[in-house]
């Protein structure tokens, strides 16, 4: 049996859970518009043709914001194809991912979408191919009442009230090479801060944010920040952060670590728009949008550009999700919730089928990927303060981050409903875990909640929910957990993922 001990105290808070935190993401590419959120033959489509099973799974995870419309997507995308009437709108091709755009689900769609799943829009503007003008024009076309060329477009297109979005990315991955208007940080930086600065003439209400790093292993990670926020600093609130970690080389080890390189990801970003803050003696913080995170798996074949034909929706990165991928996309919202001072936005990429939470069939069923269980408990129970997890616990040794806890933790403390809420992962593929927790100062001493994801009998680290088995991984009770005398002990299974709730008696 592995060992752990973590103590909390009301006392010791990172702060407030940000509700912007458990955001997901649309990107037009492959099914996750089309056959994912929308598909108006569908039996379950409803008058504006999304469908409504993948609705009511939208709804049971709750994503706070939802970013889009992409992604690499945005950086070839002219967003006035995708508004007006259906029949009018022009079919284009989108470069990023080999497909055809029909522009069937446009912006209206997306507002309409967006009330609908009760969520937050986050709008990526094209930074790539195009600038300053249009997402000038987009901002108006989107936030302005009435009385200028393109709110009258609006109201004539149909939507008589503004869509009155808040927040805002200018562009997206504009350090990737991979990218369409690919630029240098001094290129970006310039772009970023008189777009920025353009944009808030039109509504001084919204947010920004600023491209930071594709990952951090990008040659210009680093330098790239530095110079976009000397440049931008004072015309953005947010810069971004993506990550993506994969099961790959047979090196499981470092896989269940990925948190470990979320969480210094992180602290590096925070250090460096820190120190530029310091260097342009400003007052404001930027804080951080992780806004594309997720366990992907990069290095297996996929639809690659300039060889598949053109086809609208293809099958793309249609990742099917295990029980140890779930693990560890529960260590990375752990990762989040210990850095959401500064981490006050997450989008996890993507919602439906493309590396989706959700998976849906053209015509077919709709369900949640094994990775969503962790996700939509956390979205749910993460509330009040985030805690501040005092942790020791046995190590393993991984190639890639050396030595990593067995358990990985965080925490929240809701005081409305005297509850501590803890997110804990076993990391250990053999062994269990015994978790002590000093709830020091805390008033709680009853579980109202115990679940657990993990192996059952006949499954194994590799088992996902698929077509006709939508249920084979999910949550079940958690037997071993007790509290007596201000300590909590949970036993964990082997590589498990578990929620547990402490309230007043
Ligand atoms: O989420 C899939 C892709 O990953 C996005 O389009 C891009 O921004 C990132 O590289």
């Amino acid at each position: 049996m592995r060992t752990a001990s973590l103590t909390l105290d009301p006392a010791f808070t990172v702060g407030p859970v940000p509700h912007r935190l458990f955001g997901s993401f649309v990107e037009h590419m492959g099914r996750c518009v089309y056959t994912g959120i929308f598909e108006p033959e569908h039996p379950s489509a409803d008058e504006n043709g999304f469908r409504t099973d993948v609705l009511e799974l939208v709804k049971e995870l709750g994503p706070t914001v939802v970013r889009y419309p992409g992604g690499n997507f945005v950086s070839g995308f002219e967003w006035e194809d995708s508004v007006g009437p259906r029949e009018e709108r022009p079919r284009r091709l989108d470069r990023a991912w080999r497909s055809i755009e029909t522009n069937q689900f446009g912006l209206a769609e997306f507002d309409a979408w967006a009330r609908a799943v009760d969520t937050e829009p986050m709008m990526a503007v094209n930074l790539g191919t195009r600038g300053l003008q249009e997402a000038c024009d987009l901002l108006e076309y989107s936030n302005i009442t009435s009385g200028s060329k393109y709110s009258d477009l609006r109201i004539a297109h149909g939507s008589k009230d503004p869509f009155g979005i808040k927040l805002w990315c200018l562009g997206n991955e504009l350090d990737g090479p991979w990218q369409t208007g690919h630029k240098t940080a001094y290129e970006y930086g310039r772009l970023a801060a008189e777009t920025g600065m353009a944009m808030r003439l039109i509504d001084p209400d919204i947010e920004l944010v600023a491209v930071g790093s594709s990952n951090r292993r990008m040659p210009t990670f680093g330098a790239w920040e530095s110079t976009v926020l000397e440049l931008a600093y004072d015309a953005v609130d947010y810069v971004s952060l993506h990550a993506y970690y994969e099961d790959a080389d047979g090196d499981v080890a470092s896989f269940l670590g990925s948190a470990v390189d979320m969480d210094l990801f992180i602290e590096q970003v925070v250090a460096t728009a820190d120190a530029v803050r310091a260097r342009g003696k400003h007052s404001k913080k930027i804080n951080l949008s992780f806004d594309e995170w997720n366990v992907w798996y990069q290095s297996r074949p996929h639809h690659a550009p300039g060889v598949q034909p053109w086809d609208v929706a293809p099958r793309v990165i249609e990742d099917e999700y295990s029980i140890t991928d779930a693990v560890v996309v529960g260590t990375l919202l752990n990762s989040l919730l210990r850095h959401s001072d500064r981490v006050t936005i997450g989008a996890q990429a993507q919602l439906v089928n493309v590396i989706g939470l959700l998976r849906s069939e053209p015509g077919g069923d709709a369900w949640k990927q094994t990775i969503a269980h962790p996700f939509e408990q956390v979205r749910r129970l993460a509330t009040g303060e985030v805690l501040r997890v005092a942790a020791t616990s046995d190590k393993y040794e991984s190639d890639k981050y050396g030595d990593v806890d067995v358990v990985d933790a965080s925490a929240t403390w809701d005081e409305d409903t005297s509850t501590v809420s803890l997110f804990l992962a076993n990391r250990d593929l053999a062994d269990s875990a015994k978790v002590d927790v000093s709830l020091r100062g805390f008033d709680v001493s009853k579980v109202v909640t115990a679940k657990v994801l993990a192996a059952t009998e006949g499954q194994d680290r590799h088992t996902t929910n698929l077509e006709g088995a939508h249920d084979a991984v999910g949550l079940r009770p958690l037997q071993d957990v007790t509290v007596a005398e201000g300590v909590a002990t949970v036993v964990l299974p082997p590589l498990s993922w578990a929620v547990v709730q402490v309230a007043k008696a």
